[in-house]
């Protein structure tokens, strides 16, 4: 799964929908959740299952549900998983444990609707709870299902009590610093992609770049959308540059031609393991060889 840009659409918008569409986003996720009021919820879930797509397409169609404290998350779930999703998000989730839970709903919900079994894959926003930053350790047991993890700063402050998680510049403050840092080794652990979160100031294309490549040098590799007009800008900066790419080619087309020693030395510079490991990874991603060897 693709997931470079993923931008969220409120279920209940069929407007914002056709937006939506075609515009270029790895990933539309349908919302359930904090987008829709609580008197539309039982609305939004048959607007999804009126949108769920047919037949083969370039991105992928994903569901955010309620999460599981609601009381909603059964019934999302059972109004959502059919032919045509590929993917649900699972806000303030607690840990793994709250990922096998739903995996397991997802076995029995995928045979039931005919979906192909495996088909559904989990992300999740796995910050967004103090509970959540204290278990994140657990993730390295990992989930067959879970591709992706991304955070989320607002939630966690308002649980914690915070006044505010920003610095006056707008940046995070420290707390929400190491929910950032520890969702990026968790997704690591767990073998997931990591997705930074969303930027809010929607008409502020030049800090959105300037995030986003800070994002991808630290090791996210794609990032929440909220607004069609920032798509464009993440799947750029989420993308390798012809530059990186012929760089990546010339390492491990080095390290090929001398498959006996650990480190090689390119225009002046020495290459070891990790470089290959990261020459290796930017490749796969343009579906170049695979991230392994
Ligand atoms: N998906 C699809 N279309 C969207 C969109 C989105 N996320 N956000 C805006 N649009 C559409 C608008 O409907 C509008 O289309 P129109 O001209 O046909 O009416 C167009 O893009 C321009 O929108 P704009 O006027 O710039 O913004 P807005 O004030 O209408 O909407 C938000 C601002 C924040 C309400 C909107 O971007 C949004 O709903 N974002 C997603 C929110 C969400 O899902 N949050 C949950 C995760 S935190
Ligand atoms: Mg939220």
């Amino acid at each position: 799964m693709k997931l470079r840009s993923l931008l969220f659409v409120p279920a209940d918008s069929e407007r914002k929908f056709a937006k939506a569409n075609g515009i270029g986003a790895d990933a539309l996720i349908l919302d359930l959740e904090d987008s829709v009021a609580t008197s539309r919820k039982a609305f939004a879930r048959g607007a999804v299952r009126e949108l769920l797509p047919g037949g083969a397409r370039n991105w992928s169609f994903l569901v955010r549900i309620n999460p599981l404290d609601t009381g909603l998350t059964l019934e999302d779930l059972a109004a959502v998983v059919r032919p045509g999703l590929d993917g649900l998000l699972l806000p303030k989730v607690n840990g793994i444990e709250d990922v096998d839970l739903i995996a397991n709903y997802v076995d029995a919900l995928e045979i039931a609707a005919g979906v192909p079994p495996g088909h559904v894959r989990l992300l999740t926003v796995a910050t967004e709870t103090p509970a959540a930053m204290i278990g994140l350790s657990g993730y390295a047991r990992r989930n067959p299902r879970l591709v992706a993890m991304t955070w989320g700063g607002e939630d966690l402050s308002a649980a914690l009590g915070a006044l505010t998680p920003r610095e006056a510049d707008g940046s995070w403050t420290f707390p929400y610093q190491v929910a950032r840092a520890q969702c990026l080794f968790a997704a690591g652990a767990a073998g997931a992609a990591a997705l930074e979160t969303l930027y809010v100031d929607f008409r502020d294309d030049k800090g959105l770049a300037e995030t986003c490549r800070i994002a991808r040098r630290d090791g996210f590799v794609g990032r929440i959308a909220i607004h069609p007009d920032q798509i464009a800008t993440i799947n750029a900066c989420f993308t390798p540059s012809v530059a990186d790419l012929e760089h990546a080619r010339r390492v491990v087309a080095a390290f090929a031609a001398q498959p006996d020693v650990g480190t090689v030395g390119i225009d002046g510079k020495m290459y070891d393991m990790p470089h290959l490991v990261a020459a290796r990874r930017t490749l796969a991603s343009v579906g170049e060889g695979s991230s392994n060897g």
